[in-house]
């Protein structure tokens, strides 16, 4: 089973996976931790590109495929052969960062970012999604104390349409993403975390393949 958890810059995804693997191998469950972009070799340094604020000439399209390589690349070396082994894998962002980031924030069309990512994703089955909510200014608040990358250099207008295209996601996906609250303390959001996860470990919901929605969404 993968789990991945999305969110704004700062809403805590990466406390929350930390967590919620501890908790889940607490249980007993055999858990693999990544992130994108990154999490293989090649994809780390595929990281180093997309973030390093020098390259501030960066297209757009140029962006969009260079984080669906480097999720190809961790799908295929890291993902894949981890689900096949019967664990269960805790991914900080994946595919739906792209939708946000790149789809909603810099105004790629959706329907090029799902084919570019079908793509990217091979047969990698259904999967599920919790998303922390957090307003993106408390978020680019949060995450003040460390230098800003190029993405988090963006203007406030963009953090809030990537925010919106996220509800936005959820609001058509609903069996698939789930949305936390992402304010108040690391516990506090653990706890809802621990709201929705049951239902995704016990198989009581269905995740949906990466397809994108039908016409007029
Ligand atoms: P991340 O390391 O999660 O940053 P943070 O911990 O500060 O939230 O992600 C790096 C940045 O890359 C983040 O600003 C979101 C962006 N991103 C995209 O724009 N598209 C993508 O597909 C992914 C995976 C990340």
């Amino acid at each position: 089973m993968l789990i991945t958890f999305e969110g704004v810059d700062g809403a805590g995804k990466s406390t929350q996976t930390a967590l919620t693997a501890a908790v889940l191998r607490q249980r007993g469950y055999d858990v693999l931790v990544t992130r994108e972009p990154g999490g293989t070799r090649l994809s780390e340094e595929i990281r180093r590109l997309l973030l390093d604020p020098r390259f501030s000439e960066m297209a757009g399209s140029t962006e969009a495929l260079l984080y669906a390589s480097a999720r190809s690349q961790l799908v295929r070396e890291v993902i894949l052969p981890a689900l096949e082994a019967g664990r269960i894998v805790l991914c900080d962002r994946f595919v739906d960062s792209s939708l946000a980031y790149q789809g909603y924030g810099r105004g790629i069309g959706l329907d090029l970012l799902y084919t570019v990512n079908a793509f990217a994703l091979a047969d990698l089955g259904p999967f599920f999604t919790i998303l922390f909510d957090l307003a993106s200014e408390q978020g680019l608040e949060r995450s003040e104390t460390r230098e800003s990358d190029r993405l988090e250099q963006e203007s406030a207008s963009f953090h809030q349409r990537v925010r919106d295209g996220y509800l936005a996601l959820a609001l058509a996906a609903p069996e698939r993403i789930r949305v936390v609250d992402g304010s108040g303390t690391p516990e506090e959001v653990q706890t809802r975390v621990w709201v929705q996860l049951p239902a995704f470990l016990e198989g009581r919901e269905q995740g949906a393949p990466f397809a994108a929605p039908g016409p007029g969404r």
